[in-house]
Protein backbone atom coordinates (compact mmCIF):
# COMPACT_ATOMS: atom_id res chain seq x y z
CA UNK A 1 0.00 0.00 0.00
CA UNK A 2 1.24 3.29 -0.85
CA UNK A 3 2.12 5.59 2.14
CA UNK A 4 -0.34 8.55 2.41
CA UNK A 5 2.48 10.44 3.99
CA UNK A 6 4.41 12.27 0.56
CA UNK A 7 1.30 12.68 -1.12
CA UNK A 8 -0.25 14.56 2.36
CA UNK A 9 3.20 16.72 2.07
CA UNK A 10 2.77 17.84 -1.32
CA UNK A 11 -0.73 18.88 -1.38
CA UNK A 12 0.34 21.48 1.64
CA UNK A 13 3.22 22.19 -0.64
CA UNK A 14 1.55 23.26 -3.53
CA UNK A 15 -1.15 25.33 -1.60
CA UNK A 16 1.96 27.32 0.29
CA UNK A 17 3.51 27.80 -3.50
CA UNK A 18 -0.08 29.28 -4.52
CA UNK A 19 -0.35 31.66 -1.31
CA UNK A 20 3.57 32.61 -1.83
CA UNK A 21 3.25 32.94 -5.56
CA UNK A 22 -0.11 35.39 -4.95
CA UNK A 23 1.55 36.96 -1.60
CA UNK A 24 4.44 38.13 -4.51
CA UNK A 25 3.02 39.10 -7.22
CA UNK A 26 0.90 41.87 -8.56
CA UNK A 27 -1.88 40.89 -6.82
CA UNK A 28 -1.14 42.67 -3.44
CA UNK A 29 -4.30 43.43 -1.76
CA UNK A 30 -4.90 47.63 -1.81
CA UNK A 31 -7.73 49.62 -0.29
CA UNK A 32 -10.60 51.05 -2.12
CA UNK A 33 -12.89 53.95 -0.58
CA UNK A 34 -15.97 54.33 -1.88
CA UNK A 35 -18.61 56.89 -0.60
CA UNK A 36 -21.66 55.21 1.11
CA UNK A 37 -24.83 55.05 -1.32
CA UNK A 38 -22.87 55.42 -4.44
CA UNK A 39 -22.28 52.63 -7.24
CA UNK A 40 -19.11 51.08 -7.37
CA UNK A 41 -17.78 48.80 -10.36
CA UNK A 42 -15.02 46.89 -10.32
CA UNK A 43 -12.64 45.38 -13.48
CA UNK A 44 -11.41 41.78 -13.01
CA UNK A 45 -7.51 42.95 -13.26
CA UNK A 46 -6.94 42.73 -17.20
CA UNK A 47 -9.86 39.99 -17.68
CA UNK A 48 -11.99 40.70 -20.91
CA UNK A 49 -15.39 42.35 -20.67
CA UNK A 50 -17.13 38.52 -21.52
CA UNK A 51 -14.36 36.40 -19.68
CA UNK A 52 -15.76 33.83 -17.22
CA UNK A 53 -15.07 35.33 -13.92
CA UNK A 54 -16.18 34.20 -10.25
CA UNK A 55 -16.30 37.02 -7.89
CA UNK A 56 -16.20 36.56 -3.69
CA UNK A 57 -16.61 38.69 -1.21
CA UNK A 58 -14.79 37.20 2.35
CA UNK A 59 -13.96 34.53 0.71
CA UNK A 60 -17.70 33.67 -0.58
CA UNK A 61 -19.13 33.30 -4.07
CA UNK A 62 -20.86 36.41 -4.91
CA UNK A 63 -24.55 35.36 -6.81
CA UNK A 64 -23.83 36.45 -10.80
CA UNK A 65 -27.03 38.99 -11.30
CA UNK A 66 -24.77 41.20 -9.39
CA UNK A 67 -22.07 40.77 -12.16
CA UNK A 68 -22.23 43.07 -15.70
CA UNK A 69 -19.80 40.66 -17.81
CA UNK A 70 -17.08 40.30 -15.58
CA UNK A 71 -17.34 43.03 -13.75
CA UNK A 72 -18.53 43.68 -10.40
CA UNK A 73 -21.22 46.22 -9.78
CA UNK A 74 -22.45 47.08 -6.11
CA UNK A 75 -25.45 49.27 -6.49
CA UNK A 76 -26.21 52.15 -3.52
CA UNK A 77 -23.04 50.83 -1.43
CA UNK A 78 -23.45 50.27 2.39
CA UNK A 79 -21.21 50.03 5.21
CA UNK A 80 -22.49 46.09 5.33
CA UNK A 81 -20.45 45.94 1.52
CA UNK A 82 -17.40 46.53 3.24
CA UNK A 83 -15.27 43.52 3.01
CA UNK A 84 -12.43 41.40 0.83
CA UNK A 85 -13.14 41.00 -2.95
CA UNK A 86 -11.60 39.06 -5.16
CA UNK A 87 -11.88 38.02 -8.90
CA UNK A 88 -11.39 34.85 -10.34
CA UNK A 89 -10.39 32.90 -13.57
CA UNK A 90 -13.52 30.84 -14.65
CA UNK A 91 -11.63 27.70 -15.51
CA UNK A 92 -8.14 27.76 -13.66
CA UNK A 93 -8.85 29.53 -10.20
CA UNK A 94 -6.66 32.11 -10.30
CA UNK A 95 -6.81 35.32 -8.77
CA UNK A 96 -6.72 37.80 -10.94
CA UNK A 97 -7.59 40.98 -9.03
CA UNK A 98 -8.04 41.46 -5.00
CA UNK A 99 -8.83 44.43 -3.34
CA UNK A 100 -10.31 45.49 0.14
CA UNK A 101 -13.50 47.93 -0.35
CA UNK A 102 -14.38 49.84 2.39
CA UNK A 103 -17.36 52.15 2.35
CA UNK A 104 -17.43 55.65 4.06
CA UNK A 105 -18.16 59.04 3.99
CA UNK A 106 -15.99 62.37 3.17
CA UNK A 107 -15.69 64.27 6.64
CA UNK A 108 -18.41 66.70 7.44
CA UNK A 109 -17.10 70.02 8.96
CA UNK A 110 -15.28 69.56 11.99
CA UNK A 111 -16.24 70.90 15.24
CA UNK A 112 -13.81 72.86 17.27
CA UNK A 113 -13.28 74.79 20.64
CA UNK A 114 -10.08 76.31 22.39
CA UNK A 115 -10.57 77.03 25.91
CA UNK A 116 -8.11 77.92 29.41
CA UNK A 117 -8.69 76.37 32.36
CA UNK A 118 -5.47 76.51 33.79
CA UNK A 119 -4.95 80.62 33.15
CA UNK A 120 -2.51 82.00 32.61
CA UNK A 121 0.03 78.68 31.38
CA UNK A 122 -1.98 78.52 28.00
CA UNK A 123 -4.95 76.87 26.71
CA UNK A 124 -5.91 73.80 24.69
CA UNK A 125 -7.98 72.76 21.83
CA UNK A 126 -10.00 69.88 21.32
CA UNK A 127 -12.23 68.96 18.16
CA UNK A 128 -14.60 65.98 17.06
CA UNK A 129 -16.60 65.11 13.83
CA UNK A 130 -20.53 66.04 13.56
CA UNK A 131 -20.74 62.64 12.63
CA UNK A 132 -18.51 59.33 11.59
CA UNK A 133 -17.14 59.03 8.53
CA UNK A 134 -16.35 54.92 8.89
CA UNK A 135 -12.58 55.42 7.35
CA UNK A 136 -9.62 56.98 9.00
CA UNK A 137 -9.51 60.25 9.54
CA UNK A 138 -6.33 62.72 9.83
CA UNK A 139 -6.61 65.95 11.53
CA UNK A 140 -4.22 68.97 10.71
CA UNK A 141 -3.90 71.80 13.41
CA UNK A 142 -2.55 75.34 13.21
CA UNK A 143 -2.55 77.78 15.93
CA UNK A 144 -1.72 81.48 14.67
CA UNK A 145 -0.33 84.31 17.31
CA UNK A 146 -1.23 87.21 14.81
CA UNK A 147 1.90 86.13 12.19
CA UNK A 148 3.30 83.78 14.67
CA UNK A 149 3.33 79.89 14.42
CA UNK A 150 2.53 78.40 17.57
CA UNK A 151 3.15 74.68 18.29
CA UNK A 152 0.29 72.90 19.64
CA UNK A 153 1.09 69.95 21.34
CA UNK A 154 -0.52 66.64 21.27
CA UNK A 155 -1.92 65.50 23.88
CA UNK A 156 -1.46 61.13 24.95
CA UNK A 157 -5.10 61.62 25.93
CA UNK A 158 -7.65 62.53 24.78
CA UNK A 159 -5.99 61.68 21.49
CA UNK A 160 -8.30 64.61 19.70
CA UNK A 161 -6.62 67.18 22.03
CA UNK A 162 -3.53 69.30 21.40
CA UNK A 163 -2.24 72.65 23.89
CA UNK A 164 -0.38 75.58 24.03
CA UNK A 165 1.41 77.61 26.26
CA UNK A 166 0.38 81.32 26.05
CA UNK A 167 3.69 83.06 25.26
CA UNK A 168 2.39 86.35 25.77
CA UNK A 169 0.17 87.62 27.98
CA UNK A 170 -2.64 90.34 28.42
CA UNK A 171 -1.78 90.30 24.32
CA UNK A 172 -4.74 92.17 22.57
CA UNK A 173 -3.50 90.34 19.29
CA UNK A 174 -6.23 87.73 18.44
CA UNK A 175 -5.86 83.72 18.05
CA UNK A 176 -6.42 81.94 15.22
CA UNK A 177 -6.98 78.67 14.97
CA UNK A 178 -7.30 76.37 11.89
CA UNK A 179 -8.53 72.26 11.79
CA UNK A 180 -8.60 70.84 8.51
CA UNK A 181 -9.50 67.07 8.40
CA UNK A 182 -8.56 64.83 5.88
CA UNK A 183 -9.64 61.02 4.78
CA UNK A 184 -9.72 59.11 1.60
CA UNK A 185 -13.02 60.79 0.13
CA UNK A 186 -12.43 64.38 0.71
CA UNK A 187 -11.44 67.07 3.43
CA UNK A 188 -13.18 69.73 5.32
CA UNK A 189 -11.81 72.38 7.53
CA UNK A 190 -12.76 74.95 10.61
CA UNK A 191 -11.52 78.14 11.61
CA UNK A 192 -12.04 80.59 14.95
CA UNK A 193 -10.85 83.52 16.03
CA UNK A 194 -10.56 84.46 19.84
CA UNK A 195 -9.05 86.95 22.16
CA UNK A 196 -6.99 85.57 24.73
CA UNK A 197 -9.31 86.30 27.75
CA UNK A 198 -12.66 85.44 25.90
CA UNK A 199 -11.58 81.67 26.30
CA UNK A 200 -10.69 81.28 30.06
CA UNK A 201 -13.22 79.17 31.92
CA UNK A 202 -12.19 77.70 34.85
CA UNK A 203 -12.96 73.80 35.92
CA UNK A 204 -15.70 73.53 39.01
CA UNK A 205 -15.02 73.85 42.24
CA UNK A 206 -14.41 70.81 43.90
CA UNK A 207 -15.09 68.96 46.68
CA UNK A 208 -18.77 71.29 47.25
CA UNK A 209 -20.12 69.78 50.57
CA UNK A 210 -23.79 71.14 52.06
CA UNK A 211 -24.55 70.43 55.70
CA UNK A 212 -26.84 71.58 58.49
CA UNK A 213 -25.25 73.73 61.32
CA UNK A 214 -26.03 71.72 64.11
CA UNK A 215 -28.15 73.40 66.76
CA UNK A 216 -29.01 75.74 64.20
CA UNK A 217 -32.02 74.34 61.72
CA UNK A 218 -32.22 77.69 60.02
CA UNK A 219 -28.39 77.64 58.90
CA UNK A 220 -26.47 75.51 56.14
CA UNK A 221 -22.91 75.29 55.52
CA UNK A 222 -21.57 74.98 52.37
CA UNK A 223 -17.60 73.92 52.06
CA UNK A 224 -15.60 73.63 48.29
CA UNK A 225 -12.36 74.07 47.18
CA UNK A 226 -10.49 76.43 43.97
CA UNK A 227 -10.76 73.51 40.99
CA UNK A 228 -7.03 72.16 40.91
CA UNK A 229 -6.68 72.62 37.53
CA UNK A 230 -6.26 76.83 38.56
CA UNK A 231 -2.86 77.17 38.79
CA UNK A 232 -1.96 80.13 40.44
CA UNK A 233 -5.04 81.17 42.45
CA UNK A 234 -3.71 84.03 44.44
CA UNK A 235 -2.81 86.19 41.12
CA UNK A 236 -5.79 85.52 39.64
CA UNK A 237 -8.78 84.61 42.25
CA UNK A 238 -11.85 83.01 41.25
CA UNK A 239 -14.89 84.12 42.34
CA UNK A 240 -17.31 81.98 43.01
CA UNK A 241 -21.79 81.93 43.04
CA UNK A 242 -23.79 79.88 44.72
CA UNK A 243 -27.34 79.23 43.78
CA UNK A 244 -29.67 77.36 46.07
CA UNK A 245 -33.28 76.70 46.26
CA UNK A 246 -35.63 75.04 49.52
CA UNK A 247 -37.62 72.16 47.70
CA UNK A 248 -40.71 73.24 48.70
CA UNK A 249 -39.72 76.88 46.27
CA UNK A 250 -40.14 77.34 42.84
CA UNK A 251 -37.14 80.70 42.73
CA UNK A 252 -33.35 79.57 43.20
CA UNK A 253 -32.00 82.17 45.62
CA UNK A 254 -28.52 83.85 44.44
CA UNK A 255 -25.37 84.11 46.60
CA UNK A 256 -22.37 86.01 44.72
CA UNK A 257 -20.18 87.71 47.40
CA UNK A 258 -18.71 84.56 48.80
CA UNK A 259 -15.10 85.12 50.17
CA UNK A 260 -11.92 82.73 49.98
CA UNK A 261 -10.28 81.25 53.61
CA UNK A 262 -6.79 81.86 53.01
CA UNK A 263 -4.49 78.98 55.51
CA UNK A 264 -0.72 79.50 54.41
CA UNK A 265 -0.96 80.99 51.38
CA UNK A 266 -3.40 78.04 50.16
CA UNK A 267 -7.00 78.08 49.28
CA UNK A 268 -8.30 75.65 51.78
CA UNK A 269 -11.75 76.90 50.16
CA UNK A 270 -14.97 78.52 50.70
CA UNK A 271 -17.42 78.63 53.81
CA UNK A 272 -20.69 80.35 52.94
CA UNK A 273 -23.58 80.08 56.06
CA UNK A 274 -26.99 79.85 54.58
CA UNK A 275 -30.15 81.38 56.00
CA UNK A 276 -32.74 79.09 55.57
CA UNK A 277 -36.02 80.79 54.56
CA UNK A 278 -38.96 78.32 56.09
CA UNK A 279 -37.32 76.11 59.35
CA UNK A 280 -39.79 73.40 57.46
CA UNK A 281 -37.67 73.24 54.72
CA UNK A 282 -34.67 70.47 55.39
CA UNK A 283 -33.50 69.71 51.99
CA UNK A 284 -31.31 71.97 49.59
CA UNK A 285 -30.85 71.65 45.94
CA UNK A 286 -26.83 73.45 45.41
C1 LIG B 1 -23.13 46.69 -18.46
O1 LIG B 1 -22.21 47.79 -18.66
C2 LIG B 1 -22.40 48.43 -19.90
C3 LIG B 1 -21.25 49.41 -20.12
O2 LIG B 1 -20.70 49.86 -18.92
C4 LIG B 1 -23.74 49.11 -19.92
O3 LIG B 1 -23.96 49.78 -21.13
C5 LIG B 1 -24.81 48.05 -19.72
O4 LIG B 1 -26.09 48.67 -19.63
C6 LIG B 1 -24.56 47.23 -18.46
N1 LIG B 1 -25.51 46.12 -18.38
C7 LIG B 1 -26.30 45.94 -17.33
C8 LIG B 1 -27.19 44.76 -17.41
O5 LIG B 1 -26.31 46.69 -16.36
C1 LIG C 1 -16.79 41.09 5.31
O1 LIG C 1 -16.22 40.97 6.60
C2 LIG C 1 -16.21 42.21 7.32
C3 LIG C 1 -15.42 42.00 8.60
O2 LIG C 1 -15.54 40.72 9.09
C4 LIG C 1 -17.64 42.61 7.57
O3 LIG C 1 -17.67 43.82 8.31
C5 LIG C 1 -18.31 42.86 6.24
O4 LIG C 1 -19.66 43.24 6.41
C6 LIG C 1 -18.23 41.60 5.38
N1 LIG C 1 -18.72 41.97 4.07
C7 LIG C 1 -19.67 41.32 3.46
C8 LIG C 1 -20.09 41.89 2.13
O5 LIG C 1 -20.19 40.32 3.91
C1 LIG D 1 -17.91 70.41 4.89
O1 LIG D 1 -18.96 70.05 5.75
C2 LIG D 1 -20.19 70.71 5.53
C3 LIG D 1 -21.19 70.27 6.56
O2 LIG D 1 -20.65 70.23 7.84
C4 LIG D 1 -20.69 70.40 4.13
O3 LIG D 1 -21.88 71.13 3.88
C5 LIG D 1 -19.63 70.76 3.11
O4 LIG D 1 -20.06 70.34 1.84
C6 LIG D 1 -18.32 70.07 3.45
N1 LIG D 1 -17.28 70.54 2.53
C7 LIG D 1 -16.62 69.68 1.77
C8 LIG D 1 -15.54 70.29 0.93
O5 LIG D 1 -16.85 68.49 1.76
C1 LIG E 1 -0.83 71.06 8.37
O1 LIG E 1 -1.23 72.29 7.76
C2 LIG E 1 -0.17 73.22 7.58
C3 LIG E 1 -0.74 74.52 7.06
O2 LIG E 1 -1.83 74.32 6.21
C4 LIG E 1 0.88 72.63 6.64
O3 LIG E 1 1.95 73.52 6.48
C5 LIG E 1 1.37 71.31 7.24
O4 LIG E 1 2.27 70.69 6.35
C6 LIG E 1 0.22 70.36 7.53
N1 LIG E 1 0.73 69.21 8.24
C7 LIG E 1 0.38 67.97 7.93
C8 LIG E 1 0.95 66.90 8.79
O5 LIG E 1 -0.37 67.74 7.00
Amino acid sequence: MANPVPSACCVVFAAVVMVYAQKHSQLDTHVQYERLGTDVTMQCGAMDWDAAVTWTVNGTDIDESHLNGSRLVLRNVELTHSGQYACYEGSSWHLKYQTYLKVGTSPKEPVLMCRSNNYPKGFYCSWHLPSPTYIPNAFNITVMHGPRDLVCEKDAFPKNRCHIRYLQLFSTVKYKVTLTVTNALGRNATTITFDEFAIVKPDPPENVVAKPVSNNPRRLEVRWQNPSSWPDPESFPLKFFLRYRPLILDQWQHVSDLSIAFTEGQVVGGVVVLYRHKPAASSYLL
